[in-house]
């Protein structure tokens, strides 16, 4: 009986040596040391041994279970602080390597162009207001005094929706919403910025582009109220030493019209290519609002009077950075657009 105690305390330890893992560990306690293992299978039979035998085989086998069991104890240490350590060299974060850079994005330059001239008006106390870019035909012509089959019509072919909704060709029917949700004859001066469409593709079009309207409306609004503004406008856009024109034109919407100049940006008014040699760049349309128009918006133009104007953004970005084809803004080509950084 002791002969086999010591073979099987040699086999159970030399297992428990080569054990390299946590589960042959464990798997080894439950062998040896476990209810169904062989210990307990001796303890349990002890009743079976010569009385002299007992106490002496019993205190073998407990020697043995003392001894595997701080064997198997510490080794189940050894393992699990390899493990341990095993984790921490393999999420190790190796801060010697160099970091990917984070590359700051920057505003759009029709978003730097939109603001400047949201600031320079807001800044003469002109309110921002917005309308529609699916309009109706109402307000983006009717109400425009450009009724059904007005020829100036044509200027402006855009996208229709249904008979009746198409996307708006200009920003200026938010002057008609605007003065038509004011009680009649509220004096304001407000701007419109936003999108607009038509059906143009070229160097200087394109089919979605933007544009900012400015209406202001009071008593006794004269054309030098509107070329005072917007001469300091264009000043503060241009620099201060750019001098305005305006010359004759016509839109439906305003009487007179007039189309302003502004001395060319390129080449300070001596004539180059960009403003082919006239020394002057078309830059806005204004003029003083239709009496038809202020009638239709509910205004007295008997007593009421203002001007309004409207501009293209992508123009103006165009003049302050030399670029030569308004395409470039949407076509999204990153070496274009990283240079507004
Ligand atoms: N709506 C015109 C266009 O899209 C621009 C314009 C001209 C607006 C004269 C005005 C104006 O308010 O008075 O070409």
């Amino acid at each position: 009986m002791k002969e086999e105690l010591r073979a099987l305390k040699e086999k159970a330890l030399s297992e428990v040596k080569m054990a390299d893992s946590l589960e042959l560990l464990k798997e080894l306690r439950i062998k040896y040391l476990g209810r169904k293992g062989p210990m307990t299978e001796i303890l349990r039979g002890i009743g079976k041994l010569m009385p002299n035998e007992r106490p002496q085989i019993g205190q073998i086998v407990n020697e043995i279970k003392n001894i595997l069991e701080t064997e198997i104890n510490k080794k189940t240490v050894f393992w699990e602080q390899k493990a341990l350590e095993d984790k921490l060299s393999n999420e190790k974060v190796d801060i010697s390597l160099t970091g990917r850079k984070h590359r700051e994005g920057h505003l759009h330059p029709v978003t730097l162009t939109m603001r400047k001239i949201k600031k320079i008006f807001m800044c003469m106390g002109f309110d921002v207001m917005e309308g529609p870019e699916i309009e109706n035909d109402y307000y983006n012509f009717e109400a425009l005094n450009l009724p059904q089959d007005h020829p100036a019509r044509d200027m402006q072919d855009t996208f229709y929706i249904t008979n009746e909704f198409l996307l708006r060709t200009q920003t200026s029917p938010v002057q008609v919403r605007t003065m038509q949700s004011r009680e009649s004859n509220t004096t304001g001066r407000v701007i419109a910025p936003g999108t607009v469409y038509r059906c143009d593709y070229d160097a200087t079009h394109s089919p979605m582009f933007h544009q900012v309207e400015g209406l202001l409306v009071d008593k006794d609004i004269s054309l030098a109220d509107l070329k005072g503004t917007l001469e300091l406008f264009l000043r503060e856009m241009f620099g201060s030493s750019v001098k305005i024109r305006l010359r004759p034109s016509y839109f439906p919407f305003t009487e007179p019209s007039a189309e302003v100049d502004i001395s060319c940006v390129m080449c300070g008014g001596k004539g180059c290519r960009v403003c082919k040699n006239s020394g002057w760049l078309e830059i806005l349309g204004s003029g003083m609002v239709h009496p038809n128009v202020l009638r239709m918006s509910g205004y007295n133009p008997e007593t009421m009077s203002g001007f309004a104007f409207g501009l293209g953004v992508e123009r103006i970005a165009m003049l302050k950075y030399g670029i030569d084809d308004l395409r470039l803004f949407f076509e999204n080509d990153l070496r274009f657009i990283r240079q507004f950084k």
